[in-house]
């Protein structure tokens, strides 16, 4: 762990009060879903009852609840704990049912230019069947699944199908390597993989069901084989892959067998519906659980008043991909709650060039987007002459997540993409908290580029000192959560020490988020940065520690520190130094930049990769001999480096100054 976890000093710098505000449009507040600001008197004065009557509204209950949220052994919150639900059947058949079966859930564009829509009655059907086949594999209530898929709707029929039957699965991005697929197989105890053969992206198929055959062969580090019994394969690449007798089957050969009958079954609320890894400040991802009745009322909440949505009549694309939370809550969980139209689209926002986004919203007449702020800045770069070739006038509502959107971005995302009237949301929110919790609301708030300004309706946050004090405005702080929420992380998959120690040791019942976070005048809420060992890359979020451990892991690594440096667009970027055993020429110093990086990608995921790899001799220590990541971060953003008091000698950092700079 570094030397600066958690504390205020670590944020490098404090935004500046925004000079310019955007109020909502008349119109667009006339219309707004939300547009009475008694809403958050409302909430504020009974929570509890406000996110019940949201539970009510929003969802069919198979079994009422009477309880609302249980906080009698925190942190372990229950809500709506004697309910009971189906999820599928929340998000599918009571669309079809009230008549909506015609209504298209995904507009599917797939990287190579294929298309399908898909209605509610369609997925409703497919994933029936779906549920069928997987219970016939054997699954059942409680169990998990890993998926490692595409974004193609096969990964949303396979995911909703799953916890059709109670079970819950983990989805794991496609990017992850098989060492990374395989540890997340082995902390759910998974029986049953679904993949494909590979998916599309940049242009070629990248093969994802050799991954999962080489992360099932070798015995783990307890020297334990897999647990998986099945493989299940979707066809979507067309690449060659093996199929191992007895344990891989096709999707699209089984599926045949089995019909579109399928009754859902309730299950109580607090049910598991998914584990989401996620990075920490220590090596090993945590597996954040989420269960059912409480995060399906926050994000279908959250989705309809922040996106302003009109199911009837929007058409809403959320850019993420499945296999992070964004994707999981805000393309596919909120939207189908909602009986929302989206759009699906497979690829990369530069296949075959940067005009594919604008072309699908063109095409699809999208009024709705959502993504994130290094894709902005991509498309910033490469200038807004490529937008402006495509017809964008349906879009009247744009979002953006994953990290802070710098007023520039957010400018150019309002005027070039929004025409200069769509309101932005900037939401912001963690795998941790399952739906969005500080946005603005496009009906009610005077928007600020730059802040993600307020706790939605029903959410209790603040900004505090290290001891936990509430700061005044105009002050910066660490962000913590004051209340429990419906969608709240409920544990660490088999790990509830480390669910306490991460998220509650800090300030006892109030949730500690890891991020600075600063109050204007207003008492709008600006986001700095992680104060942890997170870092934040396209925002994804990568653990400075499990990069470092996995280079460490190298035979000719002695030592490694790892910085996540500031990017343009990028946000972050991971930069390594490392010193090589010389001793032993076991790694060349000039080959070791290429090998190192391709070590890491191996590893962890091509999503881990440096940036950049430094071979030094030393890395700058303490007296007491920790490293100065602080001052490496300094030394690879090209500043002059900062304090160097407190370092045993300051010849090493200052001749990786000069490496760095090449001078
Ligand atoms: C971290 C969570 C759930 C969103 C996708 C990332 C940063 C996220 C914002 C925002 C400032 C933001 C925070 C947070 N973050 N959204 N609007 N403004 N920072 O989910 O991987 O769990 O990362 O992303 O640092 O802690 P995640």
């Amino acid at each position: 762990m570094s030397d600066d976890h958690g504390t205020i000093e670590s944020l490098s710098s404090l935004a500046h009060d925004a000079q310019e505000s955007y109020p909502p449009a008349a119109d667009f507040r006339a219309a707004a879903n939300q547009n009475s600001s008694d809403i958050y008197l409302r909430a504020a004065a009974d929570p509890e009852g406000y996110w019940a009557e949201q539970a009510q509204q929003r969802l069919s209950w198979k079994k009422p609840f009477t309880e609302v949220l249980d906080w009698t052994n925190p942190p372990f919150a229950k809500w709506f704990a004697n309910g009971e639900l189906n999820v599928a059947e929340n998000c599918l058949d009571r669309h079809v049912a009230n008549g909506l079966g015609d209504r298209v859930a995904y507009y599917f564009e797939g990287e190579p230019g294929d298309s399908r829509s898909i209605t509610y009655a369609e997925l409703t059907h497919e994933v029936k069947r779906a549920a069928n086949m997987l219970a016939s594999l054997g699954v059942t209530a409680g169990d998990r699944v890993a998926i490692y898929m595409p974004l193609i709707p096969e990964t949303v029929i396979a995911m909703l199908a799953v916890v059709r039957l109670g079970a819950a699965h983990s989805v794991v991005f496609g990017g992850f390597s098989a060492e990374s697929l395989r540890a997340r197989i082995d902390d759910v105890e998974a029986e049953l993989v679904i993949t494909a053969d590979g998916g599309y992206r940049k242009g070629r198929v990248s093969p994802l069901k050799p991954v999962v055959d080489q992360a099932l062969v070798f015995d783990n580090a307890d020297g334990k084989p897999s647990t998986v019994k099945n493989v299940l394969v979707v066809k979507r690449g067309g690449n060659d892959i093996d199929m191992v007798a007895g344990r891989d089957l096709w999707w699209h050969e089984e599926i045949t067998a089995y019909d579109g009958e399928h009754t859902a079954q309730g299950f109580p609320a607090e049910n598991p519906l998914f584990i989401l890894y996620t990075s920490g400040t220590t090596g090993k991802p945590k597996g954040i659980l989420h269960t059912t009745g409480g995060y399906l009322t926050q994000v279908a909440t959250t989705h309809s008043d922040i996106f302003d949505l009109k199911p009837e009549s929007d058409v809403y694309w959320c850019t993420a991909d499945v296999g992070w939370v964004t994707g999981h809550s805000y393309g596919v969980y909120g939207p189908l709650a909602n009986g929302a139209t989206q759009v699906m689209y497979e690829g990369t926002p530069d296949t075959p060039n940067w005009g594919r986004w604008w072309e699908i919203i063109q095409k699809y007449k999208v009024s709705i987007f959502y993504t994130a702020p290094t894709a902005i800045r991509s498309c910033m770069k490469v200038g807004r002459q490529v937008p402006e070739q495509y017809d964008l006038s349906s879009l009247r509502l744009l979002g953006s997540v994953g990290e802070p959107i710098n007023p520039e971005a957010w400018r150019w995302y309002h005027d070039v993409i929004g025409a200069g009237k769509t309101p932005i949301v900037d939401t912001w929110w963690q795998t941790e908290t399952g739906a969005i919790m500080i946005s603005p609301l496009p009906g009610l708030t005077t928007l600020k580029p730059g802040s993600a300004q307020i706790a939605q309706p029903g959410i209790s946050v603040a900004v505090v000192d290290d001891e936990g004090n509430p700061v005044s405005n105009g002050n910066g702080g660490l962000l913590v959560v004051e209340r429990p929420w419906p969608s709240m992380v409920r544990n660490v998959w088999g790990d509830p020490q480390r669910f306490i120690d991460t998220y509650w040791d800090k300030f006892g019942d109030k949730y500690f988020a890891g991020d600075g976070a600063r109050l204007d005048e207003d008492g709008d809420i600006w986001f700095l940065g992680r104060v942890d060992d997170v870092m934040n890359v396209s925002g994804h979020r990568l653990s400075t520690t499990e990069i470092e451990s996995s280079l460490v892991g190298h035979h000719a690594v002695a030592e490694a520190a790892v910085v996540g440096a500031d990017d343009e667009t990028t946000g972050q970027r991971v930069v390594a130094f490392v010193c090589i055993k010389t001793q032993q020429e076991i790694l060349a110093p000039e080959d070791a930049e290429v090998v190192l990086k391709k070590h890491v990608a191996d590893l962890i995921g091509a999503i881990a990769r440096p940036a950049n790899v430094y071979v030094v001799n030393e890395l700058p220590k303490t007296r007491s001999g920790k490293i100065m990541r602080r001052l490496l971060k300094d030394v690879a953003e090209g500043k002059t480096v900062g304090d160097v008091t407190t370092l045993a000698d300051t010849v090493a950092i200052t001749a990786i100054a000069k490496q760095v700079s090449g001078n």
